[in-house]
């Protein structure tokens, strides 16, 4: 929820540091988020422990009136300890949570990235938990692989014809120049489109209609998914259309600028950095055109060490946006920290520069 107040003091914002919460401890919410409801910032990310990447905490959450200072609320969806049936019993992945505000139920919804414990990436499903404060608790409700038996709404007759012809075991060997034509055809849809879609990197976004979308990478990492939410954000409308079909995108950062969608993604190379990328549309549903690197100037080609995990608009500034992204560290995971810095634009186009250190004034 967007309010117009400004944040009440101009902190120093210093990307790659140690971030100390309100009790000097560094902030551990990775792949995280932002909601700004009732003059608070509120940031969901992952708890990330010190010798492993899997959950053994669950999803933290931490208050912020101006974006520096961070009261640390504790954590909001905590991991199952007990119930090895649970998907979320300790051990398990839970990754990129973002949290939304539903006007019309007056719920918080948060999803999230579910991987089920011991199954390593291969379950690429998509979980849902509300509450009824942002600081939870959040109940968790399920997890899935969205749109099962839903083709992209936008696929033409023609595209439908091809499409029916794909046969996976036509393609057993990846990457070759004939299987990357059959990904971009829909070969990866098709072969999951009984149990539903598969679901890693994600992002939320709430257009201006008050209408809900989940992108995701999909298909194997792939391709990305731009799908609807229900009214109530809880489910899928099985509306949704590919995005950059075979480009291999994950971390997908959306933001809408003067009627402009503008969608920062990564390539796929585990925890590694690597070169961000950019598309733009003017609907949500496209279509998306794909740009060069948003980032500029030194160890840009890497995205200065990080990965994409959000853009968050600033209320009460014009045109102020932050790029956020992960600097992660995968032999101490919690030490993993932190890239924010404004976007920029640059006749309408968005880039991203390193800043040492900055503070809210760049927007004024
Ligand atoms: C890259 C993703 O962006 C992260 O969220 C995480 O899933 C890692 N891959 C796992 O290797």
């Amino acid at each position: 929820m967007l309010s117009c107040s400004q944040p009440e003091k101009m902190g120093v914002i210093q990307s790659g540091e140690i971030w100390p919460d309100d009790k000097g401890v560094h902030i551990n919410a990775h792949g995280g988020g932002i909601l700004f409801y009732d003059d608070t910032y509120y940031w969901y990310g992952e708890h990330k422990a010190d010798s492993t990447s899997a959950a053994m905490v669950g999803i933290m959450c931490y208050s912020s009136k101006n974006l520096s200072d961070w009261k640390n609320e504790g954590v909001v969806l905590p991991v199952e300890k007990n119930d090895t049936t649970s998907d979320l019993i300790q051990g398990c992945v839970m990754e990129r949570p973002k949290v939304i505000y539903n006007q019309k139920t007056k719920k918080f919804v948060m999803w999230f990235h579910l991987e089920l414990k011991g199954q390593g990436y291969t379950a690429a499903r998509s979980a849902v938990a509300v509450s009824d404060s942002p600081t939870g608790p959040f109940k968790y409700l399920k997890s899935l692989r969205p749109n099962a038996g839903r083709l992209p709404f936008n696929m033409t007759a023609e595209q439908k014809a091809v499409f029916d012809t794909l046969d996976i075991e036509h393609f057993a060997k990846w990457w070759t120049p004939d299987w990357r034509e059959a990904i971009k055809k829909g070969l990866f849809v098709k072969r999951d489109l009984a149990g539903g879609q598969m679901a890693r990197d994600m992002q939320l976004f709430v257009d201006d209609d008050g209408k809900a979308y989940h992108i995701f990478s999909s298909e194997d990492n792939l391709t990305l998914h731009i799908a609807e939410l229900s009214d109530d954000f809880l489910s899928h409308t099985g509306k949704y259309v590919r995005v950059d079909p075979a480009g291999h995108n994950e971390a997908p950062a959306l933001f809408k600028k003067d009627g402009t969608y503008w969608l920062i993604a990564s390539g796929c190379t585990g925890w590694d950095p690597n070169e961000a990328r950019m598309f733009s549309a003017p609907s949500i549903w496209g279509p998306w055109t794909k740009h060069s690197n948003p980032c500029v100037g030194p160890n840009s080609e890497l995205t200065f060490g990080g990965q994409s995990t959000f853009v968050l608009r600033l209320p009460g500034k014009k045109d102020a946006y932050i790029f956020m992204a992960d600097m992660w560290r995968p032999k101490k995971p919690s030490d993993a920290r932190y890239i924010w810095l404004p976007v920029q634009f640059k006749d309408g186009k968005p880039y991203v520069e390193w800043m040492d250190s900055w503070d809210l004034n760049f927007f004024d």
